[in-house]
């Protein structure tokens, strides 16, 4: 028997719940998604995509109502969602202090990005959901984003047990990406919007700029991300006194944390962003973290961590 869109729509559901990765259409591209709470499951989009880096994802609600449980909403940033949701616009604000995205999903940084996507089967899965939904267009890093379930398919093949078929995408271009701190907006990725549409509504667009605070550049261009106070030292193996350490492996028995005891890639991913946080709240000296295997994930976590180390 045939399966129904609604079925469809609650399998998806189903398969986010236990921590999988399924292919979801919106109106832009395809999507890459996962439950955008869980740490585990947002860590598998990055090993499946292969990205070099941890790039911030756009958690996907179905209301503005949903988003503004995860972001801070300044008027002008209500203006924008009224005007293009549920559409190829997404809203990169502050995130709410109790937000349920994980860390990982944000990569680690104070605002978030979110969007109500308007493909009728990505609303149901949504609202079937009923939690937020991490997605980066599914293709592998460095290769052209999906319109079609086929390129979907073809991409990940059986690494994904549930790809939604939701026709080819109407819009076939990724959302525009806006930042709106109070009453300041800034266009960080051309996309589904023109900046004439958006201009409309929100008037002159900010370009970004790395050094502003009120316009912040995308992590996806100049990879500006969170930063612990702490200095880091890289490659340790214990701390000294004053100093926090953060393990990977067995063999870390003392340490303040491990990112995996088992020594498993994803789980340390999935733990990365929230640990160096913890580890920066305990105002250390400096924060020890042991060796990353560069395999995998491993190469992004270690990216991640060398800027961390930079000072
Ligand atoms: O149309 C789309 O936007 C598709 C569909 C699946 O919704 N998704 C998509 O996601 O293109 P992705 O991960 O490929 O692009 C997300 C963009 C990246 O450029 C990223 O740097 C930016 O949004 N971004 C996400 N969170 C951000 C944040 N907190 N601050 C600044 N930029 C952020
Ligand atoms: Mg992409």
């Amino acid at each position: 028997m045939d399966q129904g869109p609604m079925e469809n729509a609650f399998a998806a559901a189903a398969t986010l719940a236990r921590g999988d990765l399924v292919g979801l259409p919106t109106e832009t591209v395809y999507g890459l998604g996962a439950d955008a709470t869980n740490a585990e499951a947002v860590a598998k989009i990055f090993a499946a995509k292969g990205r070099p880096h941890f790039n911030p994802l756009i958690s996907h609600v179905v209301s503005l109502e949903a988003a503004e449980a995860l972001g801070v909403f300044s008027p002008l940033a209500r203006k924008l969602a009224e005007a293009f949701w549920p559409g190829p616009l997404s809203l990169v604000v502050p995130r709410q202090p109790d937000c349920a995205v994980c860390d990982l999903a944000c990569a680690g940084l104070d605002t978030i990005a979110l969007r109500v996507p308007s493909h009728p089967l990505m609303q149901e899965v949504l609202r079937a959901f009923g939690k937020p939904v991490a997605a980066p267009s599914a293709n592998v890093s460095g290769r052209p984003s999906p319109t079609t379930a086929d390129h979907v398919l073809a991409e990940f093949g059986d690494k994904l047990t549930l790809v939604l078929d939701g026709g080819p995408c109407a819009v076939g271009l990724e959302s525009a990406v806006v930042a709106v701190i109070g009453d300041q907006a800034t266009l960080l990725r051309l996309g589904g919007l023109s900046r004439v549409e958006l201009e409309a509504v929100a008037g002159p667009l900010l370009a970004p700029d790395a050094s502003s605070k009120a316009a912040p550049a995308s992590p996806g261009m100049v990879l500006r991300h969170y930063a612990p106070r702490a200095p880091v030292r890289l490659n340790g193996t214990s701390a000294g006194s004053g100093e926090v350490m953060i393990g990977f492996g067995p063999g870390f028995d003392g340490a303040d944390f491990n990112l995996s005891a088992a020594g498993d890639l994803v789980e340390a991913a999935a733990h990365l962003f929230s640990m160096l946080r913890a580890a920066d709240a305990l105002n250390p000296s400096a924060i020890v973290i042991a060796t990353i295997p560069e395999t995998g994930l491993g190469e992004a976590i270690a990216d991640r961590l060398r800027r961390a180390a930079e000072r």
